[in-house]
């Protein structure tokens, strides 16, 4: 198992009223377990600035995961509001990451142009927006695994030299 816990939040104005199944919260959280993260809460909300960015706080505040995925809401529908939630509560960007997604996420579609989303850190907690279909999702964070221990490590103070751990 990985030191680090995650939590998932998904946006869906369909799957808060229960008109639509979530599928994309159960499918990350199976993907996290496969690759030994335990998910420690998951939970639905409508695409709703205020609702997202009190959970957000909430959730770092109390160093509830390292890791928050958010999937939903990143396109350009006009309720589509998780990158401008999350930039608010966050302090500082990654954009590297958002970029590696979009990067990698171009060889499976063009459409991945449409997806706004942000990464960033609030306090211990790194906040990575994912897109709301299970397989954008899953693509998406498999874009960025590779870098997401160290960077989780990183965050949470690990002071060993980054060039002592890795020789590329
Ligand atoms: N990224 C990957 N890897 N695979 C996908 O199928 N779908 C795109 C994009 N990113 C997609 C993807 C589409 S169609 C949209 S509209 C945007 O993500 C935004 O998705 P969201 O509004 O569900 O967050």
């Amino acid at each position: 198992m990985k030191r680090f816990k995650a939590a998932i939040l998904t946006l869906s104005d369909k799957g808060a009223r229960g008109e639509r199944i979530d599928e994309s919260g159960p499918a990350l959280a199976a993907w996290l377990a496969g690759n030994g993260v335990k998910t420690v809460r998951t939970l639905i909300l409508p695409d709703q600035f205020d609702l997202i960015t009190e959970v957000l706080v909430d959730w770092s505040n109390r160093a509830l995961a390292e890791l928050i995925l958010t999937t939903g809401g990143t396109g350009l529908s006009p309720r589509d509001v998780t990158p401008e939630a999350t930039e608010s509560v966050v302090e500082r960007l990654v954009p590297g990451l958002a970029e590696l997604m979009r990067l990698c996420s171009l060889d499976k579609t063009p459409m991945a142009a449409l997806s706004r989303a942000v990464v960033g850190i609030r306090r211990n907690s790194l906040i990575v927006n994912l897109p709301g279909s299970p397989k954008a999702a899953l693509e998406n964070i498999a874009a960025i695994w590779p870098a997401i221990d160290h960077g989780i490590a990183k965050m949470c103070g690990d002071p060993e030299d980054c060039a002592r751990q890795f020789s590329w």
